[in-house]
């Protein structure tokens, strides 16, 4: 069991990462047990798995829970779903003593953590991922929200959760896809961080078991303590914390141009990564010879995303749309080596559109090579 710590002063808080890290639940509440009236909010789909294990948790330590079931998928974060979670707490008169608690990939902390912001002015939260995802990247920061019909997540607060606790035994039971939408980010922190945690990365695809406990305690210490710093020096995204966007610019013209459907985001990451490192070598002569080892990473991983058509101009008119929202210019994250990560406003259109030509190019001979059809 490892504890990574995300440094806000007095709003710090703990990630507790270990298989069995579920029975830490009643020990990380900031308050003593027999005094908290705790609201559990589970995604359905881990809801049949889990919700004995955490509810033993739970009472074990005498906490009184009320538990509430999210449908699973992107849905649950709208205004609507957000609207039935305040029912349920308003009308057992929750109070600003009481907590919260999200069970579930990022779409449940996402709309969970919105909702605990907003009722009553705020309601201390805390967090148990099930999702690689949300373990590495959802969990940790603070952004909480909602989708709105003109776009995802624009609707939302700052809300820290006063803990996470990863139980990697959860992953156990987690779809090969979404496992693979996980290791989207984890990549990305690859590229941003540089070694050793790239090799750290080879060494686990290698081994070649992408449910490997002991490779994943490692990948999520490594990313949740890198996303935890990064929080902890911007935590409201006013300029360093925009380096998590690597790959993230093409990403989400991608995954717009689909209409959020066919890939999971982080899927949509890792094509991301491959144009950013491509546009990286447009940029940086000296970057294609560096960022050698990475791109093989990223291609290793490639092979695990399900093959499917992307329009390269709906794409490249999404991402356009997508900057006018954040600032008039576009900016890219850009490595001129791993673990150099630049913000980067000068790039060509053109520059920007062959990146993705050539990636959408190594896509498509050798996407969805070693993906399986289980998933959802
Ligand atoms: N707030 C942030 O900083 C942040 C960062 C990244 C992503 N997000 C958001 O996170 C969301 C995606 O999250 P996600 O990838 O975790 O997907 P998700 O929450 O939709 O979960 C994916 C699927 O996995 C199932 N599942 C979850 N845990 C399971 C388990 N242990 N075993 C078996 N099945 C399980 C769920 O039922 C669901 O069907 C998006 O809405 C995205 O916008 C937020
Ligand atoms: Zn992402």
């Amino acid at each position: 069991m490892t504890t990574v710590k995300v440094k806000l002063g007095i709003r710090s808080y703990p990630i507790i990462i270990g298989t069995g890290a579920v029975k830490r639940l009643a020990r990380a509440m900031p308050r003593r047990p027999s005094h908290i009236r705790c609201f559990t909010f589970f995604d359905a789909g881990v809801y049949p798995l889990y919700h004995t294990i955490v509810n033993r948790s739970l009472s074990g330590k005498r906490i009184q829970s009320s538990e509430f079931v999210l449908p699973s998928g992107e849905q649950s974060k709208s205004a609507e779903a957000a609207g039935a979670l305040y029912d349920f707490l308003l009308d057992q008169q929750v109070s600003r003593s009481d907590f919260i608690l999200a069970v579930g990939g990022g779409v449940v902390s996402d709309v969970v953590g919105y909702v605990a912001a907003t009722t009553m002015r705020g309601i201390h939260w805390g967090i148990l991922p099930t999702t690689l995802l949300s373990m590495v990247d959802a969990a940790i920061g603070g952004k909480t929200g909602i989708n709105h019909r003109s776009g995802k997540n624009l609707i939302g607060a700052f809300w820290q959760p006063r803990f996470v606790v990863c139980d990697l035994d959860f992953l156990r039971t987690l779809a090969q896809r979404d496992l693979v939408a996980g290791l989207g980010e984890i990549v990305k922190y690859a590229g941003l961080i540089g070694e050793p945690m790239l090799s750290l990365v080879q060494r686990y695809l290698e081994k070649g078991e992408l449910h490997d406990e002991n490779m994943l305690q490692s990948l999520v210490q490594k990313s949740a303590a890198f996303k935890g710093a990064i929080v902890a020096a911007d935590e409201h995204d006013n300029g360093r914390r925009a380096v998590l966007n690597l790959g993230h610019t093409f990403a989400h013209g991608v995954e717009h141009s689909m209409g959020y459907a066919e890939l999971r985001h982080g899927e949509a990451v890792v094509l991301g990564l491959l144009a950013a490192t491509e546009l990286s070598s447009r940029y940086w002569k000296s970057a294609a010879k560096y960022l050698v080892p990475y791109r093989r990473i990223i291609e290793q991983v490639m092979r695990f995303v399900p093959k499917t058509r992307i329009d390269i101009d709906k794409a490249l008119a999404a991402m356009s749309v997508d900057k006018k929202r954040v600032s008039q210019v576009q900016r890219f994250v850009l490595l001129s080596r791993p673990g150099s990560p630049h913000i980067i406003s000068d790039v060509s259109p053109n520059a920007a559109r062959k990146s993705l030509e050539a990636a959408l190019h190594t896509y498509e001979s050798i996407g969805g090579v070693n993906a399986t059809h289980s998933g959802r």
